[in-house]
């Protein structure tokens, strides 16, 4: 699918389809009108006889109208004018994009991002735009080939009221792109099935990416290798399986060797049976999802190679697969993590800290700027927030604070639950340093608490997306987020 953008008469453009926008009570945006007047009040007609409200989610393909040279016209509600808001116009174009497929209309001609949104850029609409249309152009079909395939758009072109709006509408529709192209890639991993997508298969598609792409650089470390480093946390989880458990490390550089990087690091369990204490069998399919946080990261830095920024970024994937077996651990036993620490795991389901936090400490080394976890950490996390927001956890507060924005910013919203001293308490063991469990309370802040004994050396959050990750029921599937967060993160800072 390709972006283009054009300046001009929307009355005399040539195009097979115009989208227009109209609001539910009538009145039209300033390029509808337009329309409206050079086809002698045709569109006010097909208003009036209510043959389209102007609701959002109401669409209406039209044949072409004298007095305005587009093949067709597809007009597409917008709700009330003076409610239109970014969540909503980011609505109003999942409903465009499904029109255009659903009626196989592979290039068009938009309005929409000439609507006037209060407080949203030019850059913002163009770049909702293409990450709308983009993920919108995703079909999960590696094991079910034979599906029918998504239609594909060809040509979407950005009608513009101004010259001077050009620079900032292209800048968003790349942005915009390279955002849909990661949250596609990490949807395609988070859907795979884990007798697919194994550690080693994430390594593979981090290697390859590398191999693309001369700014970023893949190593990823053996169980060998891990073993010597001393990250017994990160190799228990793996202990019980027959895959092997991998770190991942993969480096984008963008910006000169001494400019200090921001580090993501996923979480990549590749299936969760919960090991020894295992989980129980109603809906455990849904566990070849605990990887989304490793696939966070792999889609970010996708987006990372294709736009280019000048930033050091490095993604760090810890990855095993969790299975009970003669080898694996048992509740009882006690691991020594790289930093020193011993960790009693109470419960080998609680498994995600025990790979992140050797990540953690591994990554000290390279100096970070700031740092950033992201996991499928814990059930509890969508009792709490449900799949509206992922759980956000730092214990800086003006770093929790700027990642807040960033999901309202990019619609892909977080919420801050807090990380005070006394909930680390409840991580206390009488036989290890600290157990791997808090506790039936406050297991989504007990779960961070556990991650910040590891994390004292640098500026730190945690992103807890065990809601946001996928969805449930008859659309069940990765989502990619939160790809969009973490790049308005990146690419803002
Ligand atoms: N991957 C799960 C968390 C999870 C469960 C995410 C369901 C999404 C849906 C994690 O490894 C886990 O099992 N956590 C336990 C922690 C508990 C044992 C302290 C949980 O949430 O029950
Ligand atoms: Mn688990
Ligand atoms: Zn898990």
């Amino acid at each position: 699918m390709n972006f283009t953008i054009k300046t001009g008469n929307v009355v005399t453009l040539a195009t097979p389809v115009l989208v227009l926008g109209l609001f539910d009570d009538g009145t039209l945006p300033p390029l509808t009108a337009a329309v409206d007047m050079a086809t002698g009040k045709a569109l006010s007609r097909i208003i009036k006889a209510g043959d389209i409200k102007g609701k959002i989610g109401d669409v209406l393909l039209l044949q072409k109208i004298e007095g305005c040279r587009a093949q067709r016209i597809l007009l597409v509600g917008c709700g009330k004018a003076s409610e239109l808001d970014a969540k909503k116009f980011s609505k109003i174009l999942k409903h465009t994009g499904s029109a255009l497929q659903k009626y196989q209309l592979a290039a068009a001609t938009g309005t929409l991002a000439a609507l006037g949104i209060k407080d949203v850029s030019m850059e913002r609409k163009a770049q909702l735009l293409a990450q709308s249309f983009v993920t919108g152009q995703y079909k999960y079909l590696t094991t079910k080939p034979k599906a029918s395939k998504q239609f594909q758009l060809d040509t979407i072109t950005l009608l513009l009221a101004d010259a001077k709006e050009r620079a900032p509408a292209q800048r968003g529709l790349a942005a915009g792109t390279a955002i849909g192209k990661g949250m596609n890639v990490a949807r395609e991993l988070g859907n795979l099935p884990a007798n697919i997508c194994t550690p080693t298969y994430l390594s593979k598609q981090a290697l390859q990416l590398a191999k693309k792409h001369k700014l970023l650089q893949t190593q990823v470390l053996s169980e060998a290798q891990m073993k010597r480093l001393g990250m017994h946390s990160l190799l228990s989880v793996g202990h019980g399986s027959a895959q092997s458990s991998a770190l991942i490390v993969m480096h984008y550089c963008g910006a000169a060797a001494s400019e200090k990087p921001r580090i993501l690091v996923g979480k990549g369990i590749t299936f969760d049976t919960g090991g020894i204490s295992l989980k129980p069998g109603g809906g455990m399919d849904e566990m070849k999802y605990d990887m989304c946080g490793a696939a966070s990261v792999i889609g970010v830095m996708h987006a990372l190679c294709e736009l280019k920024p000048h930033m050091n970024v490095i993604g760090v994937i810890a990855s095993a697969e969790n299975m009970p077996s003669g080898t694996a651990t048992k509740p009882g036993d006690v691991v020594t993590s790289m930093s020193g620490q011993t960790i009693e795991v109470l419960n080998t389901d609680a498994e995600g800290r025990l790979v992140l936090c050797d990540a953690l400490t591994y990554i000290e080394r390279f100096k970070p700027k700031e740092v950033i976890d992201i996991a499928t950490l814990t059930g509890a996390c969508i009792t709490a927030l449900g799949s509206v927001c992922s759980g956000l956890m730092s214990t800086d507060d003006k770093f929790a604070a700027t990642l807040y924005q960033c999901g309202i910013d990019s619609l892909d919203l977080v919420w801050r639950l807090p990380l005070w001293e006394e909930y680390q308490e409840q991580l206390h063991s009488n036989f290890a340093d600290i157990a791997n469990i808090g506790g039936p309370k406050a297991g989504t802040i007990t779960a961070a608490c556990f991650l910040s004994r590891f994390t004292k050396k640098y500026t730190w959050a945690h992103l807890d997306i065990a809601g946001t990750a996928w969805l449930q029921g008859k659309d069940k599937g990765a989502t990619g987020r939160p790809v969009p967060m973490l790049m308005e993160y990146l690419l803002k800072h």
